[in-house]
Formats: C-alpha cells, structure tokens, sequence
C-alpha cells in the first residue's frame, strides 16, 4: 500500500467538481459541486432517494462517478481505491465483528495496517467516544448508542483526513439520538476532522452542522449556514423541508421603496427585496408559522395581515399552535408563545386576523408541487 500513501496524506477541503453518477437511464446525482472546508461539521440533508448515499460512496470510492470529480485539497482522489483515501464511513448498520471485544474491533484497521502501538490507538479512540470501561465486551453485550460510538471508535482510529456519517443514528430512539448528536459534535470539535453527516432528519442537521446541504433529485436546492437557511429559504422546497412555512402563490404587481408588493390569492402583502429570489411575475410568499401573530381584531400598525378561520388550537407547551384557514383555502400555521396571563381562547370556528411584520416575508419561486399541498401541518409525518 505504500504507492497509496499520497492519497492518505491528502489533506485540505474536499471538493466536489460536476459530479454526476447516473444507474442505467437513471441519474441519482445530477452535476453536483460542493466544497467542504476542512475540519468541518457538514450535513446532507434530503428526503429518502435523493442522492444522499451515492454521494457518500463516491467520496468513499466505493462507486466511481459517471463524470465530475473528487479532490481533498489539491490531490484528485477520483478512480482510487476506497482503502487509497483518508476517507472512513460509519455505516447505518454498525457492522462490528460480532466475535471480537470492543477493543479489538477498534484495533482492527490499525493493526492490519501493521502499527505496532494498535491497541494504544483503539484505548485513545474508545476514550475519546467515553467507552473504555466497556473495551473487553462484546458488541452484543452493548446498548444500540453504545455499539455506534464503537463505530465512530473504529472511523476515528485510522485518523481519517473525512469521516462519513450516513444515518448512523436511524436506529437510535430519539432521546440517545439527541445524546449521540451532542456527543458526535463534541468529538468532531475535539479531533477538527472533517465529518460529513447524511440525515433525513432537519432538526439533526440544524443543530449539528456548520453548513447544511439540502438535496433534491440528485441536485443540491440550498447550502449555508443553519440559521441563515431556516431564515430565508430560496426555494419552496426548502422552506417546507427545513421546518415549516406559510406559502401562498402569487404574483408582483409594484414596488414600495425597499420591498416588492404582491398580490396573493386576493390579498396584498409585502416582501423585502432582499428577500425574495424572484423579483417579477410569479412568486410563491412565504412566512414562518412562529413570525406569525394571531389576533381577533384587525390589527393596526403591525405589518400585513389575513383573515382566516380557525380550524385548530393545539396546546404544545411551549407554545400554542393555531391552524387558520386563509381565504385561498389553504391552512395556515401560527404558533403564539403561551405569555399572556390571558389566554387568546380562540376555538374552531372563530374568525382571526393573521398578521406579520413584513421584514419577515421571503419569497421563492413558484413551484407546482408546493402549491398541491399549501402547508405542511406536521414535517415528522413526511418522514
Ligand atoms: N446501484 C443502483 N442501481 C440503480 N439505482 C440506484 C442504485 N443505487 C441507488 N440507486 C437509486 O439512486 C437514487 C438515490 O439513492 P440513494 O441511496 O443515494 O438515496 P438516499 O438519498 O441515500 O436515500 P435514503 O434516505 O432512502 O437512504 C435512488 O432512487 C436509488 O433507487
Ligand atoms: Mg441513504
């Protein structure tokens, strides 16, 4: 393997250029160019189909791309062998050999390679993952979380330059879920290596990565920082894939200084210029359910507004939310945080006013699928 050895040592970010992988007629990824920065916290996130797994084993080498390639810095690592790249995976299923301690299931790599200190290395790895006391078990005598931080122990050992997360918590419950993101995040902070994690889910995305990706059929629609993507969604797909909006489709008919005036499905509402990917014609207006305010009078001064009908109050706790039929027919989401020392005691059936400062309006472009299902009530039941 010492012909190998540039590759291993190639460190820096690792870029995609064009990447295309096409099955037969079928084109899984679609001209896909991305750059993630070294030693940092990247998340892929998509719904199921969308390329999120081809993506990952072309970085593995464990599928070739159709065209395009794959650098980590300046060393093209397009048509090595898996084994020839500072690349580790951790797989949804764990795959751990089932008749080796957990100590020897991390010392596997490092010893096959011939390094002497591989057990040293698997007790540094299993204490970084908090595992030493378990080292002389094996993986059936461990707890689902358990057997993944091994995973990760094992990814870790062999000093990855890129380490690929693919769904590795799917099969957790969602509170050592969330135990296991804190924990992925604190030892990805503590080694700097770069981890690429694949998730469906967007809250684990949001709270994990540096920057996110979202993928759709093959491409990616918007990548940025977490908080700057949930804020101004670019497509309609996003804003309903990473959590939830208020759309109505529309279109502009003027300009008010700094913003656009739309016309949407018989009311007028306004979009900062500079939040809004069209500019002229069609639009799709967008609000998030938590900028919206709900109230029984005709509000003044605030910003725009909607009649609607109440069809729903859900008390969540934290907040209440509210779904409002808008006179288009579709349904509206608005969550009031509980406050006030008097409750709105809204019921279904009563007529409100939807309103919202205009500052936090996006808009997209319009998208037929989006406008078949005006608002999503409930994201976790798209999974
Ligand atoms: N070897 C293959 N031959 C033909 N089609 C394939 C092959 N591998 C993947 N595909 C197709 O490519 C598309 C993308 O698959 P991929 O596994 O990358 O999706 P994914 O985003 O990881 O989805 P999931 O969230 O369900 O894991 C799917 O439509 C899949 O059926
Ligand atoms: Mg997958």
């Amino acid at each position: 393997m010492a012909g190998n050895a540039g590759f291993r040592e190639a460190k820096g970010d690792l870029r995609l250029e064009n990447v295309t992988k096409s099955f037969a007629d079928f084109t899984a990824v679609d001209d896909l160019s991305l750059v993630v920065p070294r030693g940092s916290f990247f998340a892929l996130l998509g719904p199921s189909g969308c390329g999120k797994t081809t993506t990952l084993r072309m970085v593995a080498g464990l599928e070739q791309p159709t065209s395009g390639r794959i650098l980590i810095g300046d060393t093209d690592l397009t048509g090595s062998r898996p084994y020839e790249r500072p690349v580790n995976t951790v797989f949804q299923s764990y795959a751990l050999f089932p008749h080796l301690t957990v100590r020897d299931n991390v010392a596997f790599g490092p010893k096959r390679r011939g390094l002497k200190n591989a057990v040293q290395l698997a007790d540094e790895a299993l204490d970084l993952v908090q595992l030493p006391h378990l080292a002389a078990r094996k993986p059936a005598q461990l707890s689902g979380g358990q057997q993944q931080r091994v995973a990760v122990a094992r990814a870790l050992v062999n000093r990855p330059e890129v380490l690929l997360l693919d769904e590795p918590l799917g099969a957790l419950d969602l509170k050592l879920r969330r135990q296991m993101q804190v924990e992925l995040k604190r030892i990805q902070t503590e080694v700097g290596l770069t981890f690429i994690h694949v998730t469906h889910d967007q809250e684990e995305a949001m709270t994990m990565a540096d920057t996110v990706a979202v993928m759709n059929h093959g491409r990616i629609e918007q990548m940025g920082a977490p908080e700057a993507m949930y804020d101004l969604p670019t497509t309609a797909f996003v804003a309903n894939f990473v959590g939830q909006s208020n759309l109505g489709a529309g279109r502009i008919i003027d300009t008010d200084g700094d913003r656009l005036v739309a016309e949407v499905q018989g009311s007028r509402v306004k979009i900062p210029k500079a939040r809004s990917s069209v500019h002229s014609g069609e639009v799709m207006f967008g609000v998030r359910p938590e900028k919206v305010r709900v109230r029984r009078e005709q509000p003044e001064g605030i910003g725009d507004d909607v009649k609607g009908v109440v069809r729903d109050v859900s008390f969540i706790g934290v907040a209440t939310q509210y779904l409002v039929e808008v006179p288009s027919g579709a349904i509206w989401s608005a969550y009031e945080q509980n406050l006030d020392v008097e409750p709105i005691d809204l019921r279904p059936g009563d007529e409100v006013w939807l309103t919202w400062q205009s500052g936090h309006a996006f808009g997209v472009p319009p998208d037929d699928d989006a406008a078949a299902s005006p608002m999503v009530i409930d994201t976790a039941a798209e999974d």
